[in-house]
């Protein structure tokens, strides 16, 4: 796949793609035509049946330092209206392969909304996050208000919302924003790691299992349990349901073929 600011490796580990962010000048600020690279390089990769996780990352500086300030600074809400920008976002939300954020330096604004926006969040000790729109009169738009505040509570969002403040790496570990937090040098071995332990297990039940807990995020307890069981029983009628739980019985390992 080609692409101008971003770089992408389908199979970068057996099942495993990443997707790195390529704009190392700007610290990776997501200008429309990124993040439009980065839609349609997920749409493909959740096509292809041998990519079980999916990698995004930037660089050891920056993982994003947030939307392209330069690009919107002379916008009207008329024109990001007929942009419509975050319904990119949306898809990407929508994507339905689950996603790891490998994140080393700067993860500000539109940065740490795209964090946000994946499934699960490897942190370098570098690793700086931060909701500072507040800083240049706005706020945060690509879902940094409802994400934030889901995973770090009330007044921890609050106190970053309004006044922008970065957190550290392990700051944001205590907060529940990150999985774990690693030495530089190991961010991305840390994220392939968790990459292949998912990957080992069915496809099938790891797309409903996501979707699964998406729903807690976004919904109230009922409609999310309900949703949960729906995809519980759908499970089973899948092959890797049969190959997981006979495999259990018979004392092997399963070999999960995705259907
Ligand atoms: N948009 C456009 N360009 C950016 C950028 C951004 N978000 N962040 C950094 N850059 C550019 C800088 O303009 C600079 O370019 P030039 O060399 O051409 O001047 C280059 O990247 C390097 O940046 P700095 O010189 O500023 O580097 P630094 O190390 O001194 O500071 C920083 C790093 C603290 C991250 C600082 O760049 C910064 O504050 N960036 C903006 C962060 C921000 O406000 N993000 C939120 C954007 S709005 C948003 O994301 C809305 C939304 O919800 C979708």
């Amino acid at each position: 796949m080609e692409f101008e600011f971003i770089l992408v490796q389908a199979a970068y580990a057996p099942h495993i793609a990443l997707v790195q962010l390529n704009r190392p000048k700007e610290l990776n600020a997501l200008n429309l035509q990124l993040m439009l690279e980065l839609k349609k390089a997920l749409a493909q990769l959740d096509e292809q049946d041998e990519v079980r996780c999916i990698i995004i990352t930037g660089n050891q500086q920056a993982f994003a330092a947030g939307a392209d300030i330069k690009q919107m600074e002379s916008k009207g809400p008329i024109d990001l209206l007929k942009i419509d920008q975050f319904e990119t976002w949306d898809q990407i939300r929508k994507t339905k392969k689950p996603i790891i954020a490998a994140v080393s330096g700067f993860a500000l604004g539109g940065g740490c909304e795209l964090a946000m926006t994946c499934d699960m969040i490897i942190a370098s000790e570098t690793a700086k996050f931060g909701q500072p729109e507040i800083k240049i009169g706005i706020m945060p738009g690509a879902g940094g208000t409802q994400r934030l505040t889901r995973a770090v509570g009330k007044v921890n969002a609050m106190e970053m919302v309004l006044t922008g403040k970065f957190i550290g790496a392990e700051e944001a570990k205590n907060m529940g924003l990150v999985n774990r937090v690693v030495p530089e040098e190991l961010y991305l071995d840390e994220a392939v790691k968790l990459a292949k332990e998912i990957a080992l297990m069915s496809p099938i039940a790891i797309r409903l299992a996501k979707e699964s807990v998406n729903k807690a995020f976004e919904s109230g307890l009922q409609e999310g349990l309900f949703f949960e069981r729906k995809n519980f029983y759908m499970t089973f009628a899948s092959n890797d349901q049969k190959e997981g739980m006979s495999a259990f019985v018979e004392k092997r390992r399963p070999d999960f073929k995705g259907n």
